[in-house]
């Protein structure tokens, strides 16, 4: 009910419909994908109704991680993206390694392309991510602290003004906190102290005054020293006046671990102090090989982290960290582990999507 009155509303759906149409035309002019649509992937009979996608079963941005090279390679990929998610956030393409190896040089080509699809489909973007201690380049770790003060203040306006105004949200800072509360000892929080993250927010906000500004973490889905430590600098830098706007929780999940207790209250109350909060990265590994119980587990916990954020009014975004199988950094990064997304290798749905979606 909240959530009817909430937010977009009519426009939504209009947009939603549009949406609709555009990927009809994209399918209509490459027959040979495989769609969820078609009786192929599915499974199903061609009579069957299709079912409805992921956004358009919520006033919330559904939305999916996405590899430039397989946006742009891959079109069955492409395609079941634009059909179910209406948000799209760069898994890679925008970290600072990535647009500025060398200083000076820029490589807009992997951003640029996530930007042009989103425009083409009208889809929303959230960009991830302006300053974090990893994937930034080796040579900020040569520069004085001035030094590193200007080019944190360069990256920020020259990577949020190239794209303003159509960036609905920034992870600003990421992962800024170790597990036990404290500030985590980057170049940044090194070289900088204290306030850099006021500054990194004030000049995101200078550059592109539209988007909403986030911090970001893992492992903050319950009441923790390091959620402890989030809500209180977001309580704190909102009494200075500091344009902060909203709190992403990564939820990267795994079923060899319990879900994280208290989640819904535990948004509820970031949310109540004034900000928007966000599941920004889920995904939901297991150790393999894949069961069907480890999946029935597995579609338990993102059914959980789904009626969570449509239970919290401010929660604003459903975003998944990558939507399938052949795309994860789970198995690059966690030994032994995978099969953490809503869609297998083959982008057919698993039993996680089809909890989340009683039309599937
Ligand atoms: C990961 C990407 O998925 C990998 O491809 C890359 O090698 C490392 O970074 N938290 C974050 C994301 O905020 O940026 C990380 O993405 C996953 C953990």
């Amino acid at each position: 009910m909240l959530r009817a009155l909430r937010n977009h509303g009519r426009l939504g759906r209009l947009c939603a419909v549009l949406t609709a149409s555009a990927g009809l035309l994209t399918l209509q002019t490459a027959p040979a994908l495989a769609t969820p649509d078609t009786a192929e992937a599915s499974g199903v009979d061609a009579q069957a109704p299709a079912r409805t996608p992921l956004k358009d079963l919520t006033d919330n941005y559904v939305g999916s991680a996405v590899a430039a090279s397989a946006l742009v390679n891959e079109n069955d990929y492409r395609s079941v993206l634009t059909d179910e998610f209406s948000s799209v956030t760069a898994e890679n393409a925008m970290k600072w390694s990535v647009l500025e190896p060398n200083r000076g040089q820029y490589d807009w080509s992997g951003a640029d392309a996530i930007m042009d699809y989103a425009r083409q489909h009208g889809k929303s973007v959230r960009g991830h991510t302006l300053v974090w201690h990893k994937q930034h380049p080796g040579w900020l770790n040569d520069l004085s602290a001035s030094e590193l003060r200007s080019a944190v203040k360069n990256h920020i306006t020259t990577v949020v003004n190239r794209y303003e105004g159509e960036i609905r949200a920034w992870d600003v800072v990421n992962e800024v906190f170790n597990s036990d509360g404290t500030r985590r000892d980057s170049i940044f929080q090194r070289k900088l102290g204290d306030g850099w993250i006021a500054d990194a927010f004030r000049w995101a906000h200078q550059a592109d005054p539209s988007a909403k500004l986030y911090i970001n973490d893992y492992n903050t889905g319950w009441v923790n020293d390091k959620s402890n430590a989030i809500y209180d600098l977001v309580r704190s830098l909102r009494q200075q006046g500091v344009p902060v706007h909203g709190v992403g929780f990564q939820t990267h999940l795994s079923i060899d671990y319990s879900f994280p207790g208290g989640f819904q209250s535990n948004l509820q109350r970031f949310a109540d102090l004034g900000v928007d909060v966000a599941i920004t990265e889920a995904d939901v590994r297991m150790t393999l090989p894949v069961t069907d119980s480890k999946l029935t587990t597995q579609a338990d916990y993102y059914e959980r982290l789904w009626n969570a954020c449509e239970a919290v009014s401010r929660c604003v975004e459903f975003t998944t960290w990558g939507y399938t199988d052949r795309h994860s950094w789970v198995p690059n990064t966690f030994d032994g582990q995978g099969a953490a997304c809503l869609f297998d290798e083959s982008l057919n749905p698993k039993p996680a999507y089809n909890r989340i979606n009683p039309t599937a």
